[in-house]
């Protein structure tokens, strides 16, 4: 009888504690510490920066995949400030978020964050970049990075005449050795040293045969590297190449390999600093470039930047979507490579994408008409 009366009493205490989680309306209140259904439950998304526009898609996508599954979601940015990420993580964590989705600023500062959500059981997710060092990363959605690599440097050379836009070698590639520059990514983002080398692995064999030099002599990736794909400081080193290298005036300079959109705006920036161009057609060297920013868009519609890579940040927060939604129905998701993603500690299990190369023709049929951009944007470049 004893026993029974525990039993009510203990059932009764539950059912108020549930009642208390659940707070006001439908969805349940803002802790997100309980487990019931998916209104009870948070998940948190932490992006670098909004100073790049991708990551602003990238992040009101998942947002609304995972709200449209029924989940709330607190989404964070974190302003490129590797303390502010790291923080944002924490306070998640703390709040009780079921799952993290995080493009990480560096990829090395988070072992302790994913400590800390292992240990609650929070599933982890590495989103487009892959977070290095630690046994707590459970999966990797992403673009294949060497791919990216290898296209921006095919663009490159097909800018130059040297192949198609399919990277097949010209039958008669123009005479003489032109010049290039080349521009990496961040040194603590995982995918920057891979992108790096799909592109020089494929401009290798145009470096020996003679028709494309490193006038610098900066091949390294070290060198070529631009901290946290900083814009500004991409236009510095662009400016100390012109003037160390090219004359003061780019004279020579055929083209530059920049890996993204927003690095590409800093070196064009220079070049015209210097009396080049301002188009293509009026001698600016060919400029490569990642993301399909919508400034660079704009660039490449009115033919001062060469190209773009163009990610489909619904297309990878699709897919980040529905493999959170495996882990939170307490399946395994679905990978597509897992031999390829060593974070130092182990193969994270991965789900790569496709990726295009965007030039001027190809701004309608990829982008407006897939309706990332509306040709009223391309226009305006915002
Ligand atoms: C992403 C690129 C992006 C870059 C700068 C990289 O990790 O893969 O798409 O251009 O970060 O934001």
């Amino acid at each position: 009888m004893k026993m029974r009366m525990v039993t009510v009493a203990m059932a009764g205490l539950l059912a108020l504690s549930m009642a208390a989680c659940s707070g006001p309306g439908a969805g349940g209140g803002d802790s997100g510490t309980d487990s019931g259904g998916p209104g009870d439950t948070t998940i948190g998304v932490a992006m670098p920066t909004q100073t790049s526009t991708r990551w602003i898609a990238d992040g009101n996508a998942v947002k609304e995949g995972l709200e449209k599954a029924g989940y709330k979601v607190d989404l964070q940015y974190a302003a490129d400030e590797i303390p502010t990420q790291t923080q944002q993580i924490d306070q998640m964590i703390t709040k009780g978020v079921k799952l993290l989705i995080i493009a990480s600023i560096d990829g090395t500062a988070l072992t302790s964050q994913l400590q800390a959500a292992a240990d609650k059981g929070i599933k982890v997710i590495a989103y487009d970049r892959l977070i290095r060092d630690s046994p707590n990363v459970d999966f990797y959605v992403s673009f294949d990075n060497y791919k990216v690599g290898v296209a921006q440097a095919t663009s490159l050379l097909h800018g130059l005449g040297l192949v198609e836009k399919d990277g097949k070698p010209v039958a008669t590639p123009p005479t003489g050795t032109q010049n290039v520059e080349l521009f990496g990514g961040s040194s603590d983002d995982n995918n920057a040293p891979i992108n790096f080398s799909g592109s020089w692995d494929t401009l290798k064999p145009f470096i020996d045969k003679g028709n494309i030099a490193v006038k610098s002599g900066q091949t390294e990736f070290a060198q070529a590297a631009t901290l946290r794909w900083d814009q500004a400081t991409a236009q510095t080193r662009m400016e100390n190449l012109l003037s160390s290298t090219y004359g003061g005036n780019g004279e020579g300079l055929a083209g530059v390999l920049s890996p993204f959109d927003g690095i590409s705006r800093g070196i064009i920036t220079a070049l015209q600093g210097v009396g080049m161009g301002p188009t293509i057609a009026e001698g600016l060297p060919i400029v490569t470039g990642q993301d399909a920013e919508i400034a660079s868009v704009k660039l490449i519609n009115d033919g001062v930047q060469y190209s773009t890579i163009f990610k489909d940040t619904r297309t990878l927060a699709g897919q980040a979507v529905t493999t959170a939604l495996s882990y939170l129905k307490g399946e395994e998701p679905k990978a597509n490579d897992t031999k390829t993603y060593n974070n130092g500690v182990k193969i994270v299990p991965s789900y790569l994408l496709e990726i295009n190369t965007i030039n001027k023709e190809d701004i309608k049929p990829e982008l407006i008409d897939s309706g990332y951009w509306t040709q009223a944007q391309v226009d305006a470049g915002q």
